[in-house]
């Protein structure tokens, strides 16, 4: 049988303390946030574990949202233009809105996907980064909310992919490296 976890070099963050870090930052959402029925906006595909665990750890009532987004050409190389592939279906305007991605690199997505909404008239707009890559940054852009600063190292896991795989992984973990070439 097919192991993810066999191709794994190692587990960077367990789920343990994945569990314990959504708690802790739905609890200081919760407390933020209060009866403001903020929008919560998963942008697809990578938030989608972090989101639905997030929302059901927190106690205030929330409407929930999701968009796509996709940098136009190589992925590898940012050229710095982001598609909508899905928009909200939600109007934001007069709403507090918090962003939730999986992993903040360069800080393209959401710094083009944070202007786009900033247009919309919402009261306010922040970012929530279960994971935080500081030392790639290319825009000025710091997330509102954090899970974990990790090096500059590629993981997989809890959402986030390589080629589209290992997104239903449990944990966040490294692959091994022969894996990255194929
Ligand atoms: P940014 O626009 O450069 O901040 O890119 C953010 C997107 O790049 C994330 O939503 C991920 O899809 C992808 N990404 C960045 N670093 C990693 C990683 O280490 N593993 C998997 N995907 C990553
Ligand atoms: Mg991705």
């Amino acid at each position: 049988m097919y192991n993810m976890y066999d191709d794994l070099s190692y587990v960077m963050i367990s789920k343990d303390e994945i569990q314990a870090k959504v708690a802790e930052i739905a609890q200081k959402l919760d407390e933020i946030y209060g009866d403001t029925y903020p929008v919560m906006v998963g942008i697809l595909k990578g938030s989608t574990p972090f989101f639905a665990d997030l929302i059901r750890a927190m106690k205030i009532p929330v409407q929930i949202d999701f968009m796509a987004a996709s940098s136009y050409g190589n992925a590898s190389k940012s050229s710095g233009f982001i598609n909508i592939k899905k928009d909200l279906d939600a109007d934001i305007s007069g709403r507090h809105v918090v962003l939730v991605e999986d992993i903040m690199d360069s800080g393209r997505t959401l710094s083009h996907l944070k202007e786009i909404l900033a247009d919309r008239n919402a009261l306010s707009v922040k970012v929530c980064a279960l994971l935080d890559k500081p030392s790639r940054r290319e825009m000025d852009i710091t997330p509102d909310f954090k899970g974990f600063e990790i090096e500059n190292e590629f993981v997989v896991g809890y959402g986030l992919d390589y080629a589209e795989k290992y997104r239903n992984l449990p944990e966040i973990g490294v692959l091994k490296p022969e894996l990255y070439s194929k």
